[in-house]
């Protein structure tokens, strides 16, 4: 009788009794009544599944290449922020285990560890770096050129929160900081990470931030650059027009503008308008193989998974996070081979209704 998680929505209760109100809310959370947070997940569930059937798939791989990276699936690790408050693992602990998985990490500017230290933790790994454009430029420029010299392979620059959404549950348990826990970024830039607040990190972030500043960080860099939270066709358009590598179609995991559609529902017209040109991510909702074989379908080049690897390394660390990303994996080459497909490259829309 297994007593451990089977799959990654057996996570969330098995953390739900041993994290503290304020990091739970704040983990969990979402924004005002929470339709997107719940619309990311039900979402995945109104699309179906449409096998093909006499398909040689004695030999199924989920290994595919994002921006040039080869990766073991096309699951890659979404940027959460305070890993440490999670589990002491943090950061390091998920690089570990991205590193483990053969995929790509996210790292938070909002992390709990820096760059370097993320990196020394899993050297030679594959590992994106996620930018929030902070009004001390110093800082921002600091944590880019951090990254770059620690052999990042790409920026992310995340786009939807100039200031948090109305995260009310952290209203409601006064989410604050725990003393013990460190953001350096945020330390450098307010001083001190103990005791603020979402809305007091958030309140760090760049508000006046155009395309044309996108356009001059693409410049200096020599990184491409993903644009993380864009939902309109429009803005996908804009992001190539500016130079960016790629978008990342993200509500933030229901945490911004509430009322916005499910990450997966604006997928397609996003792909439609870019795809081709430039490579296409989604998140929001991912708990299953069948989840990333609809995001594939729909145009996504790979997808990004928060919440769940947040779970999986509060549950157990690094082994945690490790586990989560494997079980994914094993779920996917098996919908693959159920479906007919014997690699992420060989799903095509006409397998998805
Ligand atoms: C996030 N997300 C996020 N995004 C980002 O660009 N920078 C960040 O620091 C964070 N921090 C963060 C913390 C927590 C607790 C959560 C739940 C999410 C958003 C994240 O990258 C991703 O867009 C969503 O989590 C995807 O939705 P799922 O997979 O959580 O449903
Ligand atoms: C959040 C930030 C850190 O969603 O992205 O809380």
């Amino acid at each position: 009788m297994s007593t451990g998680p089977v799959c990654l929505r057996d996570l969330a209760p098995l953390v739900e009794a041993r994290l503290e109100a304020g990091p739970l809310g704040y983990f969990a959370g979402g924004a005002a009544d929470e339709r997107t947070l719940v619309d990311n997940e039900a979402a995945f569930a109104r699309y179906r599944l449409m096998p093909r059937v006499l398909v040689d798939v004695s030999n199924v791989t989920t290994r595919t290449t994002v921006l040039g990276t080869e990766i073991a699936l096309p699951v890659i690790v979404a940027p959460v922020a305070l890993q440490r408050m999670a589990h002491p693992d943090g950061e390091p602990g998920m690089a570990r285990a991205a590193a483990a998985a053969g995929t790509i990490m996210t790292v938070s500017t909002l992390a709990t560890a820096t760059p370097t230290e993320v990196s020394e933790a899993a050297p030679g790994a594959p590992r994106w770096f996620q930018v929030y454009v902070l009004k001390d430029r110093g800082v921002t420029h600091a944590l880019v050129d951090e990254a770059v010299a620690a052999g990042y392979k790409a920026l992310v620059v995340t786009v939807d929160a100039p200031r948090a959404g109305r995260r009310e549950r952290d209203f409601r348990t006064g989410f604050q900081v725990p003393p013990h826990i460190d953001m350096p970024a945020v330390s450098a830039a307010a001083g001190h990470t103990a005791g603020i607040t979402p809305a007091g990190f958030f309140g760090l972030v760049d508000t006046t931030l155009t395309w044309k500043d996108l356009e001059q960080l693409v410049n200096d860099v020599d990184l491409p650059v993903l644009v993380k939270g864009v939902h309109s066709p429009h803005d996908a358009r804009l992001a190539i027009q500016h130079g960016a590598a790629g978008v990342v179609v993200s509500n933030h995991g229901g945490r911004q503008l509430d009322g916005v559609p499910a990450g997966i529902d604006m997928l397609e017209p996003v792909a439609q308008e870019v795809a081709g040109d430039v490579e296409v991510f989604v998140d929001g909702g991912v708990r299953r193989g069948g989840d990333v074989i609809k995001a594939l379908a729909l145009g996504a080049r790979a997808v990004l998974v928060g919440r769940p690897m947040l779970w999986a390394l509060a549950h157990d660390g690094e082994q945690g996070a490790r586990w989560a990303l494997e079980t994914l994996r094993a779920e996917l080459e098996l919908d693959l081979m159920l479906l007919g497909a014997p690699s992420p490259d060989a799903v095509t829309r006409s397998h998805v209704v």
